[in-house]
């Protein structure tokens, strides 16, 4: 990826019902009762306000995620991607993904999707366990996700993602073993495979479901790492696997510490000009994002980083890599010099918790397991 990659990041915040686990700023909504027109008018104007951020640098990525970004129209999703079009600087082989929910899948308007420019699918289908699911609160079964998959596929999308959880209420080894062997038998370019966390502020937080210990769910991730790799993927970050040459242009980009906008309700961006990177939010309840979109007042947050930030932040999302960093690498993301990190690099070295080979430094085997531990190292408290 060349030196200046650039990613958009577009959020929608509806879904037809908000999941029992789920943090993410997603509300609930009936379909069609939310408003997708003044949404389109107010994303378009925040990419006109956001762009002369960018410089005109070229965009490698435009991901749109949510919430679900799938309840929208064809027509809606292809209005903003033309905004996209005609306002940046898009690269030829943009990568366009789109996040979806099998509960909100028609063919016809997947295919309106594909012709507004998305070549990526990522399909949440967190199970394929008719139970789980139920626990879960998808509002869609174990038919309706191979269903989603098998016809995206047949509407000509061959980067195709699909989401799955484990350490699940009351899952088992054997059964978190059943779902990866289904998601692996569809033989998909792209796999994540997330541990459900219990978040605060969640309907799981407040009525915990029983859900694997801490040992168990190792046990499961260990064995589930195995029959994913035996099944052609390689995991190149910690919750993602991926086939040869199809690993997500986007995310690899927030793990290489690389610059993105983010537009719409909450949405973030980490952005750097003359080499001082700052970081900004967009207001996150959706109707109070429309108002201040109105008003030019939806870019909140500003805050530089600082060096400690800059280093600690940039080993937070490096080290998630398998293949970790090189010296090249970290003064390119964060124009400091390799002596601002080389007493912690040299220790850790020692301890065995880092490995270099080839010009690169990532976590040991070990250490990969126990990466928040690692990232101790890095942390200065800026006073
Ligand atoms: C924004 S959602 C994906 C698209 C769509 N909203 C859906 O759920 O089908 C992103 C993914 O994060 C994962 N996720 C959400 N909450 C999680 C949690 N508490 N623990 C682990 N993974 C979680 C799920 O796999 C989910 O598919
Ligand atoms: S559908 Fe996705 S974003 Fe929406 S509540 Fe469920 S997990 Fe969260």
């Amino acid at each position: 990826m060349p030196n200046d990659s650039l990613s958009l990041y577009i959020h929608i915040p509806w879904c037809l019902h908000k999941c029992g686990y789920c943090d993410f700023n997603s509300h609930a909504t009936a379909a069609n009762a939310f408003p997708e027109d003044d949404y389109v008018t107010a994303l378009i104007a925040d990419l006109m306000l956001g762009k002369d951020e960018l410089q005109g640098r070229s965009v490698q990525s435009i991901f749109i995620g949510g919430g679900t970004p799938s309840l929208f129209s064809a027509a809606a999703i292809s209005k903003i991607l033309n905004a996209c079009q005609q306002q940046l600087n898009l690269s030829s082989d943009c990568e366009i993904t789109l996040e979806t929910n099998p509960g909100t899948f028609e063919a016809e308007k997947f295919a309106g999707f594909k012709l507004a420019g998305v070549n990526r699918l990522s399909i949440g289908v967190q199970s394929f366990d008719p139970e789980q699911l139920k626990k879960l609160e998808r509002i869609h079964g174990r038919d309706e996700a191979l269903h989603t998959v098998r016809t995206a596929q047949q509407l000509g999308f061959e980067n195709i993602n699909i989401d799955l959880m484990f350490a699940l209420p009351g899952q088992t080894l054997a059964q978190a073993l059943d779902d990866v062997a289904q998601a692996c038998a569809l033989a998909l370019p792209h796999l994540s495979y997330y541990q459900l966390t219990i978040e605060p502020n969640t309907r799981f937080h407040r009525f915990p479901p029983v859900i694997p210990s801490l040992d168990e769910a190792a046990d499961i991730q260990a064995a589930a790492m195995s029959a994913i790799s035996a099944a052609g993927y390689t995991r190149y970050e910690v919750s993602a696997f991926s086939k040869i040459g199809a690993q997500c242009r986007h995310n690899l980009n927030y793990w290489q510490f690389g610059d993105y906008l983010g537009i719409g309700a909450g949405a973030h961006s980490k952005l750097t000009v003359d080499q001082e990177s700052k970081r900004f939010q967009r207001v996150r309840q959706p109707s109070s994002y429309l108002l201040a979109v109105k008003e030019q007042t939806q870019v909140i947050q500003l805050r530089t980083l600082g060096s400690n930030d800059l280093i600690f932040e940039f080993m937070l999302n490096q080290l998630r890599l398998r293949r970790g960093f090189s010296a090249a690498d970290f003064a390119q993301r964060t124009h400091l010099n390799w002596q601002d990190i080389a007493i912690q690099v040299e220790r850790l070295l020692a301890l065995g918790h880092l490995e270099q080979s080839e010009g690169r430094y990532f976590a040991s085997e070990h250490a990969y397991r126990f990466l928040d531990s690692l990232l101790q190292e890095f942390l200065v408290e800026t006073p």
